[in-house]
């Protein structure tokens, strides 16, 4: 794959050749998604989370961290205050929990989050990352009125994956999960992280073709940040990618030029690494931010890594203002890649 005569990992290493990149993604970017920059109130309800991934500062065997999972009429309440500024989405993530009551209950929620609109407007569009579940149990928070799914790869590369996580958590369930969470309908966002120990710029480059070839109609990537209650927080190891800032803003400023009509997140990881990033990352391609609401009372303990940042919203508002971007409130800002895909798969089936 060559963007203009230069193949990927020359674009990912070569630092004479960022600020062309920087360029080229903002053309395209402005081209293919306009200037608008779209919301997704982000409610972390829960902090609990049945698995260990050695990176990730919630993992069940943190025992430094208070659990909290917020009341249906906490969530329901947030929902509103989402609604009411004008955000049109939000998401709702938490740790990984996959009891079927669990699971019933946020279902429940979900319907009563879409009944919260008045019924002349559109409803809040909702954005679910609550990890790998069963077939069953992600139709029923399709049918209760999710439309958006994120679900992280971490990383393409397989032995990676398997050095970051305990054995219980499989590459290739992970993968099923993605196809699954695309059968049944969901808009499905992926990512991964960006300068894990042991990580290599051909891994990048591979991250990238995943995406195409996946074909995923959102993404969210960020930096890996230790977190220093972690297996990996503790026992730092090199990573052939020592600028993860750099490498961050460039993975997206390709993913932006590979994928021009995608959804792509600048991620809150990338703001705690580099206030500055939430400019760069704009420009770079990124179209949607997820301006936190989980209170103030569990913020910290929803520690995923360390030093996570809070930018206040209005802060966030004028700071793309002032760059000439657009804030898109009361818009759901869907990805027309997602409404391009269907279109064609309901082309092909019938024509089968
Ligand atoms: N650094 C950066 N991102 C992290 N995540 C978890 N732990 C870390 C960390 N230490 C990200 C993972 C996961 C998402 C919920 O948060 O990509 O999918």
């Amino acid at each position: 794959m060559l963007i203009d005569n230069y193949d990927l990992e020359t674009l990912l290493t070569n630092d004479d050749l960022f600020p062309w990149l920087l360029n080229k993604a903002e053309e395209v970017r402005l081209k293919e998604r306009g200037d608008k920059v779209y919301l997704r109130g982000l409610i972390e309800f829960s902090n609990y989370c049945s698995c260990d991934c050695y990176y990730c500062g919630i993992r069940k065997s943190n025992i430094n961290i208070e659990r909290y999972k917020l009341t249906r009429e906490e969530i329901l309440n947030l929902a509103k205050i989402a609604y009411e500024r004008g955000y049109q989405s939000i998401a709702l993530q938490s740790g990984e929990i996959t009891t079927d009551k669990h699971v019933n209950w946020l279902a429940d929620i979900i319907k009563a989050i879409k009944d919260l609109t008045p019924s002349n407007k559109q409803s809040l569009g909702i954005t679910l990352s609550v990890g790998e579940l069963t077939y069953a149990q992600y139709k029923k928070l399709y049918e209760a009125g999710a439309h958006r799914y994120l679900l992280r790869l971490e990383t393409s590369n397989k032995k990676l994956f398997n050095a970051i996580h305990p054995p219980e958590q499989s590459f290739d369930k992970r993968i099923e999960c993605l196809y699954i969470l695309r059968d049944l309908g969901f808009q499905v966002g992926s990512g991964t992280m960006v300068g894990l120990p042991g990580q290599t710029y051909e891994d990048l480059v591979q991250d990238l073709l995943f995406f195409e070839n996946f074909g995923v109609d959102m993404v969210g990537l960020g930096p890996y940040i230790p977190h220093k209650d972690t297996p990996m927080g503790k026992h730092p190891m090199s990573s052939q990618i020592t600028d993860t800032y750099t490498a961050t803003i460039k993975m997206l400023a390709l993913t932006r030029i590979m994928r021009p009509n995608i959804n792509i997140v600048a991620s809150t990881a990338l703001r705690t690494l580099n206030e500055a990033s939430l400019e760069t990352a704009i420009r770079a391609g990124a179209n949607v931010i997820m301006p936190i609401l989980t209170p103030v009372s569990v913020r910290n303990n929803y520690s995923l890594y360390h030093n996570k940042r809070y930018t206040p919203f209005e802060e966030l508002v004028k700071r793309i203002e002032a760059i000439n971007y657009k804030v898109g409130l009361w818009e759901l800002g869907d990805s027309p890649y997602f409404f391009k895909r269907i279109k064609n798969d309901d082309r092909r089936i019938a024509n089968e």
